[in-house]
């Protein structure tokens, strides 16, 4: 075997890296899309859960709130809300809940942070559950780690 690197060697193992790259990268993005398609069957973006990002975004709850981390710490995290107002075993209890917790705001109680009040429609505050509902089934590999945030 020759000590140094001929053309064609340097050649041979460019076109055969690019190749074999070429097709881990088209494996790597086939089961992207694959992961893709199973999890928006299993939580799928609704109309109502895309109203409900927008007025999260509009109304700039992630100026207090975090959600999956992301945000503000001035009040609870919310990416699992959902699951901490029992969404999972009882989803009508949670939704009255939480709809009726951001009715209920400010508390006003002594000591504790305030959230303002949003003049928010039946509609509207259903949109937004059920994007905090959305964000409780993303698999965010157990993220927060604790159920209260
Ligand atoms: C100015 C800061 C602020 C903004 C903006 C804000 N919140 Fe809050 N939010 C709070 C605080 C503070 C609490 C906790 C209050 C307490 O526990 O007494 C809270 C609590 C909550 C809770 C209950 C959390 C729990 O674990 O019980 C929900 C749900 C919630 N907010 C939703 C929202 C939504 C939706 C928006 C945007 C439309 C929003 N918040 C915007 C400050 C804010």
């Amino acid at each position: 075997m020759s000590e140094t690197l001929t053309k064609a060697a340097a050649r041979n193992i460019f076109y055969g890296g690019t190749v074999f790259f070429f097709v881990v990268f088209g494996v790597l993005v086939a089961d992207s899309v694959t992961d893709a398609i199973a999890i928006a069957k299993v939580n799928p973006i609704t109309p109502s859960v895309a109203a409900g990002k927008r007025i999260w975004e509009r109304h700039a709850c992630f100026d207090c709130h975090t959600l999956f981390g992301e945000g503000a710490r001035f009040a609870p995290e919310l990416g699992n809300v959902w699951l901490r107002y029992g969404g999972d075993k009882d989803p009508d209890g949670a939704r009255e809940s939480l709809k009726q917790w951001i009715k209920n705001q400010p508390t006003r109680v002594e000591g504790r942070h305030q959230m303002p009040h949003f003049d928010l429609t039946e509609q509207q505050l259903d949109q937004i559950v059920d994007y905090l509902r959305w964000t409780s089934r993303v698999n965010t590999q157990n993220w927060p780690p604790h159920i209260s945030g």
